[in-house]
């Protein structure tokens, strides 16, 4: 190689080097430190302030962060409202009127905004939020890389693409996560967040009542489980109440969900067949035997998923109020 062909190697290097893709603006633990250090704590404040009068806004919080980083990445756009030419995310079905802990994400951002304004994200409040949630609700206690940035689009056709539907078999919940960049692993440990909250009935009665043409009943549900489920969810789902996703620690965020699976009490569909299917029944049998492995696993898996397409930098904006754009 001459001393030219030497140089040009060089010179293409410190170009590659001079010029970082966006991805390398990451989040990063203690972000707001100095330009807002009580961000945090008020957002802590404020989700143990409601989840202390209402546990199940701790199953909301968490949820909604999961809603938020699958659908355009972790950007807050689940926060945002529907507007008169526009239905947001929040008003699909999957979201509306299920998706619950609104009020505290409103609540936590008016009080940052009167000590560091338009400094602190939305998808950053949703994020924190969601972490002091599995605190008061499973003593599960983690970092969260900060420094997400708001969008400003939500769109709620773009929602029934990227969720994952209760009525998915194993295979179609490895490629949703898949193609979120989560593995078979992740997406099995994440699924213990059903370890806490409730469902509608309208997500899961075709297990009770119309499974298919030759069994009225899922079979893979236990007889005696789906007589009580019957109890609660009448044919034709009239009213469309509620039951709790994890009978035995409805409002706990352990592993008590996996051995529900074990004993064919998973409620959704996409619960049991994580039972079900030979890639995942391992994981759930390891899930139900060891509960501080698998609080660990959900935390590391909680922050991944809290990275999934965010915006970074000079990307986006910093809300002033989380359900509008500024
Ligand atoms: C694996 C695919 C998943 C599917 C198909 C799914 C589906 C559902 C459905 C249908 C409900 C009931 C909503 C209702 O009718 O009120 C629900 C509730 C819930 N989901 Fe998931 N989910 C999945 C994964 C996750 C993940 C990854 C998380 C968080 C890490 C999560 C957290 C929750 C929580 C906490 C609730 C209870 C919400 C409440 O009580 O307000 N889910 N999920
Ligand atoms: C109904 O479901 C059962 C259990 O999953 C299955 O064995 C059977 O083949 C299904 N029947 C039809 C008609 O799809």
């Amino acid at each position: 190689m001459d001393s030219l062909q030497m140089r040009l190697i060089l010179f293409s290097f410190v170009l590659i080097l001079s010029f970082p893709s966006s991805s390398s603006v990451s989040l990063r633990v203690g972000f707001y430190k100095t330009t807002c250090p009580s961000a945090e704590t008020i957002v802590r404040r404020a989700v143990n302030k409601a989840v202390s009068l209402n546990p199940g806004i701790a199953a909301g919080l968490i949820r909604m962060h999961f809603h938020d980083c699958f659908v355009r990445g972790c950007d807050g756009s689940v926060l945002l409202a529907s507007t008169p030419g526009n239905t947001a995310e929040r008003d699909h079905p999957a979201n509306n009127p299920s998706l619950r802990g609104f009020e505290v994400i409103e609540e936590a951002k008016a009080q940052l905004e009167a000590v560091c304004p338009q400094t602190v994200s939305c998808a950053d409040i949703v994020a924190f939020a969601a972490r002091d949630s599995a605190r008061k609700a499973g003593n599960i206690n983690y970092d969260v890389p900060a420094g997400r940035r708001d969008g400003r689009v939500s769109v709620s056709n773009e929602v029934p693409q990227n969720l994952p539907r209760p009525s998915f078999n194993a295979q179609q919940l490895v490629n949703n996560f898949k193609r979120k960049g989560l593995s078979v692993d992740e997406m099995v440990i994440l699924s213990g967040a059903h370890s806490i909250g409730v469902s509608h009935c309208s997500a899961f009665s075709n297990r009770l009542y119309n499974f298919n043409a030759t069994h009225p009943q899922d079979p893979s549900m236990d007889p005696e489980f789906a007589a009580l489920l019957k109890t609660k969810c009448p044919p034709g789902n009239g009213g469309n109440p509620t039951v709790v996703l994890d009978a035995s620690t409805p409002n706990r965020l352990d592993n008590k969900y996996y051995v529900g699976l074990r004993n064919h009490r998973g409620v959704l569909t996409s619960d049991q067949t994580l039972l079900d299917s030979r890639s995942t029944r391992q994981m759930v049998l390891d899930n139900a035997g060891h509960g501080s492995s698998w609080a660990a696993k959900f935390a590391k898996a909680m922050v991944h998923m809290g990275s999934i397409e965010v915006l970074t930098g000079s990307q986006g904006e910093i809300r002033k109020i989380c359900s509008f754009v500024n």
